[in-house]
């Protein structure tokens, strides 16, 4: 089934839908997304990824193409039509349409797409089993706090893990420092049952479920630290998962091949996707 996509206020047949050659997201990558989970046919942490598409938007100057407001009923009216009850909404937004010329069009209305796609959040091998990382040099730009489509860097490293058998590439940086994934963010457990993920800054994206997996992290009466750690201290970890909207807390049980102690999940990064499995439930609960 091709299903609706939502395009510049028209719904369109999937399959047949698109937008125009000039259009900057096409030609220099000029725009940004948010890619918001639907869990028993309600958004997850919406708020957060309405917030955070309103701050990239602000950091690049591109203007909302419509209210907020109605960008909700959008969403919901897509979800409804396409009957997503487990699944994504991605939404994105770029500078508009224009004759191609690098600097700030003076008249362009942002182009918005917003199109679904179903998704089995059930407990599948790769949650049961735990998934691999390879770790690559981090060679994206220095505004990785901006969710934009300029994603070229972990195409590549996605690729590059593919090739490997792997899940996700952890990118680190010039001191060996993991930054994130190239979709998600990267965490471990340390011997004293520390939970440890680097602290938000331009380097890396500030996941909505990081940040919503802290606050439950800290309600539980967890301990974490806010801090780079190296490829070195991940291996020697004794836990380790990655975070997304997409995987929720996703065991990482090998990195560049070793396991990660037993290499089995471990009992701390189950707690923590259960507790945001129930959390994502009642977050929806209020729509
Ligand atoms: N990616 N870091 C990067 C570079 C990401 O692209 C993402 C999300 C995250 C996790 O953010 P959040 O928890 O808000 O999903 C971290 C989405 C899922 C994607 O590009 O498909």
């Amino acid at each position: 089934m091709p299903g609706l996509a939502y395009v510049n206020g028209r719904y369109l047949r999937h399959d047949v839908a698109a937008v125009h050659i000039e259009d900057r997201g096409f030609q220099f990558a000029d725009g940004v997304y948010e890619v918001v989970t639907v869990q028993n046919g309600r958004l997850v942490d919406e708020d957060g990824h309405l917030a955070r598409l309103g701050r990239s938007l602000g950091e690049l100057e591109i203007a909302w193409p419509l209210d907020e407001r109605v960008l909700r009923l959008i969403m919901r009216r897509l979800i409804r039509r396409n009957r997503i009850r487990d699944g994504i909404v991605y939404m994105q937004i770029t500078r508009g349409s224009a004759p191609r010329d690098f600097k700030f069009p003076k008249r362009t209305t942002p182009t918005l797409v917003l199109t679904t796609r179903r998704m089995n959040l059930e407990p599948t091998a790769q949650i049961e089993q735990g998934v691999a990382v390879i770790t690559i040099p981090d060679i994206r730009w220095k505004r990785r706090d901006i969710k934009s489509v300029s994603l070229l860097p972990q195409v590549l490293g996605k690729q590059q893990a593919a090739v490997a058998g792997a899940f996700e590439a952890w990118q680190y940086d010039k001191e060996g420092k993991v930054t994130e994934g190239c979709s998600s963010n990267a965490w471990i457990v340390t011997a004293d049952r520390k939970l440890v993920t680097r602290e938000p800054s331009n380097l890396i994206l500030n996941g909505i479920t990081r940040q919503s997996l802290l606050r439950l992290a800290g309600e539980a009466g967890l301990t974490f630290e806010e801090r780079p750690f190296t490829v070195d201290e991940a291996m020697l970890a004794i836990e380790a998962f990655l975070t997304s909207a997409t995987t929720y807390v996703m065991p990482v049980t090998r990195i560049d091949g070793n396991p990660v102690a037993d290499g089995k999940p471990g009992a701390l990064s189950r707690k923590l996707r259960e507790g945001y499995v129930v959390y994502a439930a009642s977050d929806g609960a209020h729509q």
